[in-house]
C-alpha cells in the first residue's frame, strides 16, 4: 500500500520522506490555508521534495474553469495530480483532463456510485472520505471494501485512495481490504509506531541494562 501524506506542511512532508515512508501528497483548500502559503509556490516546493504523485485541488466549480485551473496546477511540475470534487462538473472535468494524459484525483467520494462513475471518467485515483462519513454514523471501511469489489469486478485501474484518515486502526484497515493507497495526516503516520507494550519493554530494558555498568560506546 502507498503513503500519501495529507498536508501542506513542508517540513513534515520532509521528515517523513527523509525516512521513505512519502509515495505522494494529497493537499486541499483547507490544508493550503492552514499552512499560510501561495498554493503555487507550496505545490512547486513540495514537488520538488517528493518524486510520487501531488495533488493540488481546483476551486472552481464549472467544467470549463476547472480545467483550465487544472492544466495551470499541472504546469507546476510533472508529477501534479489535478484534483477535482465529485460534482457532475468534475466529471467532465475528470474526463478532460485525463483524456489530455494528466493524472486526475477525483476528491470527496461518499458512495459507490460516485467512485463508479469516476472510474468511467478515467479518473487516476479516488478520494473516499471514511473519517467524515464515520463522523455521520456510517461506516467509512464499508465504502473501501464496496469500492474494492466493484473495481475488481470489472478491472477499473483508477486506484483507491483512501482519504479522510482519522485513526492508525484506518490504516491497517484500509490495507486489510486493499485499498492501493491512504492519505494520512503526518501525526497519524507517526502514531503508528506507538504502542504500550513497546514503551513499557524498553523502560524495562534500560531500568535493567543501567544495573550492570556497562556502556555500549
Ligand atoms: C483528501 O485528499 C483530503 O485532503 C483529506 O483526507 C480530508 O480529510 P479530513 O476529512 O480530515 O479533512
Amino acid at each position: 500500500m502507498k503513503f500519501f501524506v495529507d498536508t501542506a506542511d513542508v517540513a513534515a512532508i520532509s521528515e517523513l520522506n527523509d525516512l521513505g515512508m512519502v509515495d505522494g501528497v494529497t493537499t486541499n483548500p483547507s490544508l493550503i490555508l492552514k499552512s499560510g502559503r501561495d498554493i503555487l509556490e507550496v505545490t512547486r516546493e513540495i514537488c520538488g521534495l517528493v518524486s510520487g504523485p501531488v495533488s493540488a485541488e481546483v476551486v472552481a466549480t464549472e467544467a470549463d474553469a476547472m480545467i483550465a485551473e487544472g492544466r495551470k496546477l499541472a504546469e507546476i511540475a510533472e508529477n501534479i495530480a489535478v484534483k477535482v470534487p465529485l460534482t457532475w462538473a468534475g466529471l467532465k472535468a475528470c474526463k478532460a483532463l485525463s483524456d489530455e494524459g494528466r493524472m486526475v484525483n477525483v476528491t470527496l467520494c461518499f458512495s459507490a456510485n460516485q467512485a463508479l462513475l469516476a472510474a468511467k471518467a478515467g479518473a487516476t485515483f479516488i478520494s473516499p472520505f471514511i473519517g467524515r462519513l464515520d463522523d455521520i454514523n456510517v461506516d467509512g471501511l464499508d465504502l473501501i471494501a464496496d469500492i474494492r469489489q466493484i473495481y475488481d469486478n470489472y478491472g477499473f485501474e483508477t486506484q483507491i485512495l483512501a482519504a479522510s484518515i482519522r485513526t492508525v486502526n484506518h490504516i491497517s484497515d484500509c490495507a486489510k481490504i486493499g485499498a492501493d493507497v491512504v492519505t494520512a495526516p503526518p501525526a497519524v503516520f507517526k502514531a503508528m509506531a506507538n504502542h504500550p507494550l513497546t514503551d513499557a519493554g524498553l523502560a524495562q530494558f534500560m531500568k535493567d541494562w543501567a544495573k550492570t555498568g556497562q556502556s555500549i560506546l
